[in-house]
């Protein structure tokens, strides 16, 4: 019997006009996380938003705030991101000048820490930083936009990270990141995925609860 996995509704796909009611939305079709893409125009080529809106957005949702920092070096804004309701912080790997001390930044304020990859970023380079986190992300597109599709050769990397943390007897959510949807979450499952991370999907689904479940339910 496959674990159930977490699905985290990405917010870039919502109503932005809307919000407060997309939120509910996912709430009430069992979503367990809310992921948060947040973008600075450099890191990647896209501007979404910040602690200000992360922050109104906070009094209206238990979900846990999945908070996916596509920034530059991310250590500058941590607190920032805390003050604002995050419960997780996800950084890149690919932004960070001294990703050991921005991971262990994020555990400092009290938060759960994930490493996220690009699709190019092999798994290997996370395995001196394995302990400090409590997440790790992969993306499974090129990160800047909603909507793309899922990079096939991307998926083995899922199995890469649940083979090294078993090796360093480590327990983390294994997360994938773009694309993602009930047609190919299976493989994703089948290659030890715990959360499921889904902006279009979900949030672009006329029947949100059903989207969420058929992510969570698929298999190969
Ligand atoms: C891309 C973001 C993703 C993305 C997911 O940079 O990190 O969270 O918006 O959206 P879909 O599911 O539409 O690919
Ligand atoms: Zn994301």
């Amino acid at each position: 019997m496959v674990k159930k996995i977490k699905i985290a509704p990405s917010l870039l796909a919502a109503d932005f006009s809307d919000l407060k009611n997309e939120i509910k939305k996912a709430e009430d079709g069992g979503a367990e996380w809310l992921h948060l893409d947040v973008m600075d125009g450099a890191f990647v080529p896209n501007i979404s938003f910040g602690p200000c809106v992360i922050s109104v957005l906070r009094p209206k949702t238990e979900m846990f705030f999945d908070v996916h920092l596509m920034i530059e070096e991310p250590v500058r804004y941590l607190e920032d991101y805390k003050k604002a309701g995050a419960d997780g912080i996800t950084v890149h790997f690919e932004a960070c000048d001294d990703v050991e001390a921005t991971l262990k930044a994020v555990k400092d304020l009290g938060l759960k820490a994930g490493l996220a990859l690009k699709p190019k970023t092999p798994v290997s380079v996370i395995a001196p930083y394995i302990e400090l986190c409590d997440m790790v992300l992969i993306m499974t597109v090129e990160p800047g936009f909603g909507g793309q599709k899922l990079i096939e050769e991307t998926v083995v990397k899922i199995g890469e990270v649940a083979s090294l943390a078993k090796e360093k007897g480590v327990e983390l959510e294994i997360e994938a990141d773009g694309g993602i949807g009930a047609a190919n979450a299976g493989k994703l499952i089948a290659q030890g995925l715990t959360v499921a991370v889904a902006g279009s999907a979900v949030f672009k689904s006329a029947d949100v609860k059903a989207a969420v479940e058929s992510i969570r339910d698929a298999r190969v």
